[in-house]
C-alpha cells in the first residue's frame, strides 16, 4: 500500500507584527502544502516591538482564523533549517516584495543551503496590494494615527492601538 506523507512546510518570520502581506503568503502556501508552520524565528539584527508572547496570540488568532487544523503556529530559537528537518518539513516559505528583499532571501537561502540542501525554499511574490507593507511601516504609521485597518488583522490593530497608547504617555 501507497503511503503519503503530508506536504509540511515552514513558514518563519520575525512577525513583529503580522500583516495581512504575511497573510496573503500564508494563503498561497497553502494552496501548495498540506500544513504550514508559523514560526516565530529570531532575526539576531532585530529588537522586536512586540514581546514573543504577544507575537505568539497574534499569530495564534491568525491561524483560527484560517484553517487551524493546517496552520500551526510555534517559536524557535535555533536554526530555521534544523527546525524544518525535526518536525519532517519539505520547504520554508518567504514572500518577496521588491529587489532588496531578493537580495536579503538570495543571501538566506545561501545559508540554508549550506545548512542543509535538503531542505527547498518556496518564494512567492507578494501581490500588488501588500508589496509595500512592512511591519515597521504599519508601526510607524498607526504610532502617527494613521488608519492601518486594512493593512492587518483586527486582533493587531489592538496591539498597534496599545503601542500607541504607551508612546503618547
Ligand atoms: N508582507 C508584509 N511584510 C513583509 C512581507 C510581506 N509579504 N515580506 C516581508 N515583509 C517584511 C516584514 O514585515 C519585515 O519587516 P520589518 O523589517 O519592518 O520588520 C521584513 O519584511 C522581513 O521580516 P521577516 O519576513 O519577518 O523576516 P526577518 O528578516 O525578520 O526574519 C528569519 C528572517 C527570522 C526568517 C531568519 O532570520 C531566520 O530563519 N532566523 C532563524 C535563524 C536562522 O535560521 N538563521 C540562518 C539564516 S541563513
Amino acid at each position: 500500500m501507497e503511503v503519503t506523507h503530508k506536504k509540511i512546510a515552514i513558514y518563519p518570520g520575525t512577525f513583529d507584527p503580522i500583516t495581512n502581506g504575511h497573510i496573503d503568503i500564508l494563503k498561497r502556501s497553502l494552496k501548495l502544502f498540506d500544513e504550514v508552520i508559523l514560526l516565530l524565528a529570531v532575526n539576531p539584527q532585530k529588537v522586536a516591538t512586540f514581546s514573543a508572547k504577544e507575537r505568539m496570540a497574534m499569530l495564534n488568532d491568525v491561524a483560527k482564523q484560517l484553517d487551524s487544523s493546517r496552520v500551526r503556529v510555534d517559536a524557535s530559537t535555533g536554526l530555521t533549517v534544523e527546525y524544518a528537518k525535526s518536525h519532517h518539513a519539505i520547504a520554508i516559505v518567504r514572500g518577496l516584495r521588491a529587489v532588496p528583499d531578493f537580495n536579503y532571501e538570495h543571501e538566506i537561502f545561501a545559508g540554508n543551503q549550506f545548512i542543509d540542501p535538503s531542505i527547498e525554499m518556496v518564494f512567492f511574490m507578494a501581490n500588488h496590494q501588500h508589496d509595500f507593507i512592512s511591519s515597521s511601516m504599519i508601526k510607524q504609521l498607526a504610532k502617527q494615527g494613521v488608519d492601518v485597518s486594512t493593512l492587518v488583522p483586527p486582533l493587531v490593530l489592538t496591539y498597534l492601538e496599545k503601542v500607541k497608547t504607551t508612546s503618547n504617555k
